[in-house]
């Protein structure tokens, strides 16, 4: 594995343009992507991880634009390409699924062709016959059973469950780098949301591509993520590898997060749940954002912005207590 991290986003600020005036959704975020590992993107709703994945897509709908960052893909700062080399990127380099398949594939069109479409955009010159080899390649890789069958379907005759894997087999279809999935299994039913994470991880393996995962659920990203960054306000307030974060959470928002898991053990269902809710970049308090929800918040924290700093090597904690030693939970 290469010391280059094949993904690095530097200090990216993403702001809408309000009645208000300008608002940053997305506020000073950095973070590392390895080749052929997951960074895990966990925080509650609103805290910016959908912003800062169609900011390095570039996918941001207007108003809303990058002010200033860099988003280094193998070194290239995709922050400063042009809409056209941006669209040679996109499917090619980085490829995105979202959390709602039905609203992503088109209901008119069957799955065949949409998934023909994704792979003509960066091969326009295959011909009919090999788009739709290469389509019913690409249903078989994620596991659909009777692709060829499938590959004539329309997308209400396949269950969600199916409609996902439609929606990897056209993100993977140029075999991108990078997939950056934002809730790619909310949508879906326990034992749905399992095979296609297995699916993912499988595929992972196969193709050594590097994922990001953007989700709400801690179990998701304790089971697919190598490292997780912690969102909140728009900010990272955490970013260590995933043990070393399910072990040792050092910020008083991941305590809370980790503390409303539902722990089976206990006979508490929940441990903790954080009072209130992540403020909109429109509101946001002075000094820690998240003094106001803090149980430990002192003056201090009310008037300075805490740094994310390394507490340990490769733990990182933008918290003035920080290194703690014992968890709220203890
Ligand atoms: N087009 C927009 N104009 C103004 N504000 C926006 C726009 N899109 C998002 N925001 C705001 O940016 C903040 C971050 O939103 P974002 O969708 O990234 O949250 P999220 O972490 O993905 O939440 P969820 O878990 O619900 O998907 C929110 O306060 C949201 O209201
Ligand atoms: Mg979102």
């Amino acid at each position: 594995m290469s010391a280059e991290p094949l993904l690095r986003v530097e200090n990216l600020r993403t702001v809408f343009r309000t009645s208000g005036g300008e608002v940053a959704a997305v506020d000073g975020v950095s973070l590392e992507v390895p080749r052929g590992r997951t960074l895990g993107i966990v925080g509650e709703s609103g805290c910016g991880k959908s912003v800062l994945s169609l900011s390095i897509m570039r996918l941001l709908a207007h108003p809303g634009r990058i002010a200033s960052g860099r988003v280094l893909l193998e070194g290239r700062d995709l922050a400063a390409l042009s809409a056209a080399e941006m669209r040679a990127v996109r499917g090619r380099d980085i490829a995105m699924i979202f959390q709602e398949p039905m609203t992503s594939l088109n209901p008119v069109h069957r799955v065949g062709f949409q998934i023909a479409e994704a792979i003509r955009a960066h091969e326009p010159r295959a011909s009919a016959a090999e788009l739709r080899e290469r389509g019913i390649a690409a249903l078989k890789r994620v596991r659909i059973p009777s692709p060829e069958r499938r590959f004539d379907e329309y997308p209400h005759q396949l269950s969600g469950g199916m409609r996902q894997r439609v929606m990897i087999a056209m993100a993977l279809a140029c075999s991108p780098k990078l997939l950056i999935a934002d809730e790619p299994t909310t949508a879906l039913d326990v034992t749905v949301q399992a095979q296609i994470l297995d699916l993912l991880r499988e595929l992972q393996a196969e193709t050594g591509m590097s994922i990001i995962l953007i989700t709400h659920d801690l179990g998701v990203v304790a089971e697919m993520a190598d490292e997780v960054a912690v969102m909140y306000a728009g900010r990272v307030v955490e970013r260590a590898p995933a043990a070393a974060l399910f072990e040792d959470p050092q910020h008083p928002y991941a305590l809370g997060l980790l503390g409303s898991i539902p722990r089976l053990d206990e006979e508490r269902e929940r441990l903790l749940a954080i009072a209130g809710a992540v403020p909109p970049p429109f509101a946001l308090p002075k000094g820690c954002r998240f003094h106001p929800r803090c149980p430990f918040a002192e003056e201090a924290c009310r008037a300075e912005a805490p740094l994310l700093r390394e507490v340990v090597p490769g733990h990182a904690v933008a918290c003035r207590r920080a290194p703690v030693e014992q968890s709220l939970a203890a």
